[in-house]
């Protein structure tokens, strides 16, 4: 059994909790929060875009901390599981691992590389995992694209656009706070950002334009570019004024003999294809895959059920490193920049 401590009770904590209930191989024994409430039960008033609300919940047969310190010290806990706001990943990973557990944090990796790196020597030294909460693959749609690519069922990859925008969340105070959250680009795009480096690899220059808000990229659009020339990705990524529209994502992917293409929306709070999931090709053939209800609860099932797998199996899932964490840390800085400079910058 796999016995997992959470630290930071919120939206992620609370979907973290609920999905480990679903798997099996693991247990939370342990929960971490500095809000007494919290500890006592009362998640009711913890919000976020989806999922069920916060409601009551019986923690009977958990042991709940104030401090980190005294359950980095639990040996009922195997894994710290990092629900902290990203300004607080790198100091409780880094605890955590030279603490002998090992650590699944959620994205981003951290807000700085200095960080990122120290954070991957800690896990080094310490000969424990270190996993970051890069979910968008487990969503269904990314999954398609993942096993379209992957299989070679429709030749080599060419290229891809991918969108992520959503409307200010004005409510979040410290959203546009460099240190503490980082505006869309750490927050927001740096989901693409990973899935461009997981599908393409890394590139070697990017080129953004767009709008900045005081010192962090507002909306913008990148184009990456890598040693193989040919391969042509833009990313378009950002926030909107209007809250008619809370969340956007999607992509086209194209390969040598297939197109796919996909467009989901929050619109009036309702989530809903603006283009259904379409494979275009091979061919002049057109079929619209169905993948699913789309409730992202599962895409986290999926990803928590790696990292379980891989904790029990010696080997951290591929998708889940922190190494690749770091270099979507990276390609967002190195956007930010091109974007603040006005001139296309050099990666690496
Ligand atoms: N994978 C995804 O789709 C996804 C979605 C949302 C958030 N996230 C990530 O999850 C992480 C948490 O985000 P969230 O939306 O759950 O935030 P949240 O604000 O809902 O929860 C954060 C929790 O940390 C606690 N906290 C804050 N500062 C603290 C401190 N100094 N000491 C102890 N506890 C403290 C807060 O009280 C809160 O309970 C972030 O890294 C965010 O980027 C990922």
């Amino acid at each position: 059994m796999v016995r997992v401590g959470i630290v930071g009770v919120g939206f992620m904590g609370m979907v973290h909790y609920l999905t480990y209930q679903k798997l099996n191989g693991v247990e939370v024994t342990a929960i971490c929060s500095r809000t007494e409430k919290r500890r006592q039960g009362d998640w009711r008033g913890i919000q976020g875009n989806f999922g069920p609300p916060g409601t009551a919940m019986d923690l009977s047969g958990i042991t709940t901390y104030e401090s980190i310190n005294e359950m980095l010290q639990d040996p009922k806990v195997d894994v710290i599981d990092i629900t902290l706001p990203p300004a607080l990943h790198a100091e409780i990973a880094i605890r955590a691992l030279k603490a002998g557990k090992h650590v699944f944090c959620e994205k981003p990796i951290s807000l700085q590389l200095r960080e990122s790196e120290e954070m991957i020597a800690a896990a080094k030294g310490s000969g424990k995992q270190l996993t970051i909460g890069h979910v968008l693959p487990f969503f269904p749609e990314y999954i398609w694209a993942r096993e379209a690519i992957d299989s070679g069922r429709y030749g080599r990859l060419l290229g891809g656009t991918f969108r992520r925008v959503i409307s200010d969340p004005a409510w979040l105070s410290d959203y546009w706070n460099a240190e503490r959250i980082g505006g869309p680009m750490l927050d927001l795009h740096v989901h693409d950002a990973h899935f461009i480096r997981a599908m393409f690899g890394m590139p070697d220059q990017v080129t953004t334009s767009g709008r900045m808000r005081g010192d962090l990229a507002e909306y913008w659009t990148s184009q990456f570019q890598f040693a193989d020339r040919s391969l042509a990705v833009t990313a378009n990524s950002g926030v909107i004024r209007q809250q008619g529209r809370s969340f956007l994502h999607g992509f086209e992917i194209h390969l040598e003999q297939a197109t796919l293409t996909f467009e989901f929306s929050v619109l009036a709070q309702e989530g809903k294809y603006t283009c259904a999931p379409v494979l275009i090709g091979p061919g002049d053939k057109v079929s619209f895959p169905e993948l699913g209800n789309g409730d992202p609860m599962l895409a986290f099932e999926a990803e928590l059920q790696e990292v379980v797998t891989g904790i029990r199996s010696g080997t951290p899932a591929p998708l889940l490193e922190a190494e690749l964490a770091r270099d979507a840390v990276l390609l967002c800085h190195k956007q930010t920049e091109s974007l603040r400079e006005g001139k296309s910058v050099r990666i690496g």
